[in-house]
């Protein structure tokens, strides 16, 4: 059953932060309208997403071969990966952004 974790300060997410909990990486991003968490494993051959780069204000580009991934809904928006991507709920609560896992 999923539970809410507490996972960082807001005041310490820039744009992408790597949290882990239970061995499973989440890749957390602040973006202008909200915070959003994905599976920080890349769907094509699971390269780290959190170290991405950001475009298009809400996509992020895997860093090893480039796929494009919604960060709000995880959908694939370029190859070569062809599946998407957890998403994760987040809530804000006194400076702190929780995911429920
Ligand atoms: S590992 Fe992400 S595109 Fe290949």
């Amino acid at each position: 059953m999923a539970k809410w974790v507490q996972a960082v300060e807001l005041d310490k997410l820039e744009k992408a932060y790597k949290f882990v909990h239970r061995r499973k990486e989440i890749a957390i991003f602040r973006l202008d309208d909200g915070v959003y968490a994905i599976d920080n494993s890349c769907s094509h051959e699971y390269s780290p997403l959190s170290e991405g780069i950001i475009v298009g204000g809400s996509d992020v580009c895997c860093p090893k071969h480039g796929s494009r991934f919604d960060i709000r809904t995880g959908a694939v928006k370029d190859f070569p990966a062809t599946r998407p991507v957890a998403t994760f709920p987040v809530k804000v609560e006194e400076g702190w952004v929780w995911v429920k896992v």
